[in-house]
């Protein structure tokens, strides 16, 4: 991958309340922090732009920290251009509409609610960035039923090349574990990969990503 660069999306994103709340989510950043180590380690230019997670930074990888949604998507947007983009983030679907300026407090009894606004798509985004789309762009699809199903649906709608299926059940352990089950579904089809670690995924999926831009030079 040497003189290729990889855009890679990793953690959960935290979308502010009020100065001192969040709404989150469990990602820990495992798996999207072990797929910008691997590309690093075949020669890419990685740039792993990141929600707020307990990892420490991967070797030879530009760290982009961030903490929104909208963030996450700006610091993207100024990385490109990009040979190849994997979005493993976490990102929140939802924001809340209006941030309260100050600390919400108990008002006896009325306990507030919290409108919420939808979030913008990163992996849609660059799918759909025409001249700055990454050639090769990656979603993962994080599902508890259907995970096939859902993904082949999922690469159709976000318009993008592959997509890494994982279950997320709570009996598959995949969410702050170290292993993963996953499906690559691509534009010739469907591959069950045996049960891995999240780094032995991250290095098969560098690799293939590695031969199908070999392939298509
Ligand atoms: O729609 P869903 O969240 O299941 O799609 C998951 C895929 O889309 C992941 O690759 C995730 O990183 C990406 N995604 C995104 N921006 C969002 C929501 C999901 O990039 N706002």
């Amino acid at each position: 991958l040497a003189g290729r660069h990889a855009l890679v999306t990793s953690g959960p994103t935290r979308e502010a309340i009020d100065p001192v709340r969040y709404i989150a989510n469990r990602s820990s950043g495992r798996q999207g922090h072990a797929i910008a180590a691997a590309l690093a380690a075949l020669g890419a230019r990685v740039t792993l732009v990141s929600g707020p997670v307990h990892l420490p930074d991967p070797p030879g990888v530009s760290m982009r920290r961030v903490e929104s949604a909208r963030d996450m998507l700006a610091a993207c947007e100024a990385a490109l251009p990009a040979d190849i983009a994997v979005c493993a983030a976490a990102v929140a679907d939802w924001r809340v509409a209006k941030v309260a300026p100050g600390k919400i407090k108990k008002t006896g009894g009325r306990p507030p609610a919290l409108e919420l606004a939808e979030n913008p798509d990163i992996l849609a985004t660059l799918s759909a960035a025409g001249n700055a789309r990454p050639r090769l762009v990656i979603g993962f699809a994080a599902e508890t039923d259907d995970v096939v199903d859902n993904a082949v649906a999922k690469r159709r709608k976000k318009n993008c090349d592959w997509i890494v299926a994982n279950d997320v059940s709570p009996a598959s352990g995949t969410f702050g574990g170290d292993r993963n089950t996953v499906h690559l579904v691509t534009e010739s089809g469907i591959e069950a990969w045996p049960p891995l670690s999240k780094d032995e995924v991250a290095m098969r999926l560098a690799r293939r990503i590695g031969e199908h831009l070999a392939a298509a030079r």
